[in-house]
C-alpha cells in the first residue's frame, strides 16, 4: 500500500508493484519485500534453512557459503528469467518423457520371473525370509525392463509382486514412476506415500508426489514435499528449488483468489489509506449551501451529504465509514439538485476505496455526464482506470480534464504521477513543477518532485527541493518523513531518524485523533533494518497499530521483524493478516507468498523432524540478519 507520496527511492518502480489509488509509487510494501534482496540479507532461518525474500519471490536457500553466493547472484531481469524457467520447465519435462525407475540395489541376475513360483497374497507366507528377498529382487528388475520397454501395466503387476515379497521403498516409488507415467496421479500419491512413510528422506519418492500433487492442483501439499526435498538435497537440485518458487506463488495466488472473493465489499481500508487518498487533491472549500452546520436534516439528500463531508474531515476510520454510508443515502435520497454531481463523485470515490471498481466507474461516469466541468472527477476516473492497468484510459480522462480548465494544478499532479509509476522522471518533474506553478501551497507536489529529482539521479537537486519545502512547510509533517527515507537511503542513519522523530512529534501534535503512521513505520523498518534493534522497532510497530489497527504496512513490518527473532509462529499470524488487510491483488499475493513460506517451513519442521537434526548436524544454523 502506497504511503502518501514519495517512494523508497533505490527500489526501482516494478511492474507488477500495484498501483494504490492515489496513483503514486510503490513505496513501504516494496521497501519491506526488497530490502532483503538488495542488502543481500538471509531473513531468518529455521533449522540451518534461510528464507530469503527477494524482489522476485521468496527463495530458500541452505544457509551456507554457496548459499550466500546463490542469493547475492545479480537479480535477473524478468525476460531472462521467464527464459531460465522456460528451459527448466523443458529439461524437465524432457526428464518426465525419460525417467527412469530407481535401481539402488545391485542388479540381481535378470532371468525370466516366469521361473518363480506363484506369488500372490496366500502363498507369499510359505516363502523364507532369503527367498522372499531373492524373489522381490528379481520381480523388481523385471519391473524395471518392463518399464523401460513402456509395459507400464506388466511393471505395476510385477512391482506389486515384489512388495508382497518385500515392503520396499523403491518397489512402491517405482511403481509410482509407472502410475505417473500413465497419468493416475491418484495412485502416484498413494505409493510414494507409502515409500516415503518407509523411508522419510527418500528424495525421489518426494518429488514424485509433488508433481502428482501439483498435478492435482493440491499445491500446499506440493509445495510442502518440494520444500521437504529441496532440504534435503540441500538445494544442489535447480528444478525442484524452481518448483518451490513457482508453487509458492500458486498457492499465494490461489488462496488470493479465494480472499479477494470473500473480502467484505461494504469495508474500507485503514484510514491511513484513505487519508492518503483524498489528499491527493487539494483541499477545496465547501460548495456554497453545504457548509458545516449544527442542524443537519438527516432525511434529506443534501443533508447526507453534508453529514459525510463533515465526517470525511474527522480522518479516522467510523467517520470514513459513516462518510460512505451518508454519500450512498445521500443519492437514495435523492433531490440533491445542482449537488447531484458532487454526490455521484464522491460516492464512486468510496465505492473504489472499497475496492468496487466497477460500481465507482459507474458513479465517475455519471458525475461527469452531469457536470462536466467538475475536473475532479475525471482526475479520479483517470486513478482507478490506472489502478485497473488500463494507462491509456487513464492519460485520454487527464488529457480530457484538462480541456475543461487547463489551470486545474491537480491534474497536472495526477499526470505526473502516471508518468512516475511507468518510470517516466523526466515528463514526471515537468507536471509536478506545472502543478507547483499553478499552486505551490500542495505539499505532495514538492515532495514528489524531490523524489523525482532523487530517483533521475539529481541527488543535489533533490536535496535541495526538501530543504526548500521544510522551510516553506515547516509544519507539516509528511515531508520530514520522506526527506528521512531519502537521507536513509544515502546512508544518514542519525539524521533520518531525526527527521521520522520530527515527523511524528508533528503528527502527535497536530492530529492526535488520527495521525498518519508512516513515519512510525519507516523508524521502525530503519532500526530493525540497519541495526537489529529489534525490541524498539517492534514498540513502534504496536503503537502504528494501536493508532491505525488495521495498517497493512504495520501489520507486515510486525511480521517481519518477527520472522527475523525466530517468532515463526507469530509472524506466520501477522503475515495472514496483512493479505487480509492488502488491498490489491498484487499487495495480497505478496503478503501471502510470505505467509506460505512461513507455514510451509514449520510444517516441514514439524513433519521431519529428523530433517532439522540432518541439518543442525551439517553445522548450519547461524544467522547473519541484515547487510
Ligand atoms: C504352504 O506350504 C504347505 C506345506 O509346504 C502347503 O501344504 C500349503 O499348500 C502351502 N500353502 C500355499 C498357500 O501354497
Ligand atoms: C531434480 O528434481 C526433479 C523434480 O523436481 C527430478 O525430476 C530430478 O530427477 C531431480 N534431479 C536430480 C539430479 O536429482
Amino acid at each position: 500500500m502506497s504511503g502518501a507520496s514519495a517512494a523508497p527511492p533505490r527500489v526501482p518502480v516494478s511492474p507488477r508493484a500495484p498501483v494504490a489509488i492515489p496513483v503514486e509509487s510503490p513505496s513501504v510494501w516494496d521497501r519491506i519485500t526488497n530490502w532483503a534482496s538488495e542488502n543481500k540479507a538471509i531473513v531468518y532461518t529455521i533449522a540451518g534453512v534461510a528464507v530469503v525474500f527477494t524482489g522476485a519471490g521468496v527463495v530458500y536457500y541452505l544457509n551456507s557459503d554457496s548459499t550466500l553466493k546463490a542469493s547475492a547472484e545479480p537479480r535477473l531481469s524478468k525476460k531472462e528469467r521467464r527464459k531460465r524457467k522456460e528451459a527448466d520447465r523443458q529439461a524437465e519435462a524432457q526428464r518426465a518423457a525419460a525417467p527412469s525407475p530407481d535401481s539402488k540395489q545391485k542388479a540381481a541376475s535378470v532371468e525370466s520371473v516366469d521361473e518363480l513360483p506363484e506369488i500372490n497374497e496366500d502363498t507369499v507366507t510359505n516363502f523364507t525370509e532369503e527367498q522372499r528377498k531373492e524373489y522381490s529382487l528379481k520381480l523388481k528388475n523385471a519391473g524395471n525392463k518392463a518399464y523401460g520397454s513402456k509395459d507400464y501395466n506388466r511393471a505395476i503387476d510385477l512391482y506389486s509382486k515384489a512388495i508382497l515379497c518385500k515392503p520396499d521403498p523403491i518397489f512402491y516409488s517405482n511403481r509410482a514412476a509407472c502410475y505417473n507415467a500413465l497419468g493416475s496421479w491418484d495412485q502416484v500419491v498413494e505409493d510414494t506415500t507409502a515409500a516415503i512413510n518407509l523411508d522419510p528422506l527418500y528424495v525421489k519418492a518426494l518429488n514424485r508426489r509433488a508433481n502428482a500433487y501439483e498435478h492435482l492442483e493440491q499445491f500446499s501439499e506440493a509445495l510442502l514435499d518440494f520444500t521437504a526435498s529441496c532440504i534435503i538435497d540441500e538445494f544442489k537440485n535447480e528444478s525442484s528449488a524452481a518448483a518451490v518458487e513457482r508453487l509458492l506463488k500458486k498457492v499465494a495466488e490461489q488462496k488470493a483468489e479465494d480472499i479477494l472473493k470473500s473480502k467484505d465489499p461494504s469495508k474500507l481500508p485503514s484510514p491511513t489509506f484513505v487519508s492518503n487518498y483524498i489528499q491527493s487533491f487539494r483541499e477545496k472549500p465547501r460548495p456554497e449551501g453545504l457548509e458545516d452546520t449544527n442542524d443537519i436534516q438527516e432525511d434529506t439528500g443534501k443533508g447526507q451529504l453534508q453529514q459525510g463531508l463533515q465526517a470525511m474531515d474527522k480522518k479516522t476510520h467510523e467517520a470514513y465509514e459513516e462518510a460512505a454510508t451518508a454519500f450512498e443515502k445521500a443519492l437514495e435520497l435523492g433531490g440533491l439538485d445542482e449537488y447531484e454531481a458532487l454526490a455521484y463523485n464522491l460516492r464512486g470515490t468510496f465505492r473504489c476505496l472499497k475496492g468496487s471498481q466497477e460500481e465507482a466507474l459507474l458513479d465517475l461516469d455519471k458525475s461527469i455526464e452531469l457536470d462536466p466541468s467538475m475536473t475532479q472527477s475525471y482526475v479520479k476516473r483517470a486513478s482507478m482506470h490506472l489502478e485497473m492497468g488500463a494507462r491509456d484510459k487513464a492519460a485520454d480522462d487527464l488529457e480530457k480534464a484538462i480541456q475543461q480548465n487547463d489551470q486545474d494544478p491537480d491534474i497536472y499532479y495526477h499526470r505526473a504521477q502516471l508518468h512516475f509509476i511507468h518510470g517516466e522522471f523526466q515528463d514526471a518533474a515537468k507536471d509536478y513543477q506545472k502543478s507547483i506553478d499553478l499552486d505551490n501551497k500542495f505539499i505532495f507536489s514538492h515532495i514528489q518532485l524531490g523524489v523525482t529529482q532523487y530517483k533521475m539521479g539529481s541527488i543535489a537537486s533533490s536535496m535541495a527541493t526538501f530543504r526548500r519545502t521544510i522551510k516553506n512547510f515547516e509544519k507539516v509533517p509528511d515531508v520530514y518523513n520522506y526527506y528521512g527515507e531519502l537521507l536513509l537511503d544515502q546512508g544518514k542513519f542519525d539524521e533520518a531518524i531525526q527527521k521520522f522523530d520530527t515527523a511524528m512529534e508533528m503528527e502527535k501534535q497536530t492530529k492526535p485523533m488520527a495521525m498518519n503512521v508512516l513515519p512510525l513505520i519507516n523508524k521502525a523498518l530503519a532500526l530493525f533494518q540497519q541495526r537489529n534493534e529489534f525490541s524498539e522497532a517492534e514498540k513502534l510497530c504496536d503503537a502504528a497499530l494501536i493508532i491505525d489497527p488495521e495498517c497493512d504496512i504495520a501489520v507486515a513490518t510486525m511480521a517481519q521483524l518477527l520472522l527475523q527473532q525466530g517468532k515463526v509462529t507469530d509472524a506466520l499470524k501477522y503475515f495472514e493478516r496483512a493479505a487480509e488487510l492488502a488491498r490489491t491483488p498484487g499487495e495480497i499475493v505478496n503478503a501471502l507468498s510470505y505467509a506460505e513460506a512461513t507455514r510451509t517451513q514449520l510444517q516441514v519442521q514439524e513433519k521431519y523432524p529428523q530433517l532439522a537434526a540432518k541439518l543442525q548436524g551439517m553445522g548450519a544454523g547461524a544467522f547473519p540478519g541484515g547487510r
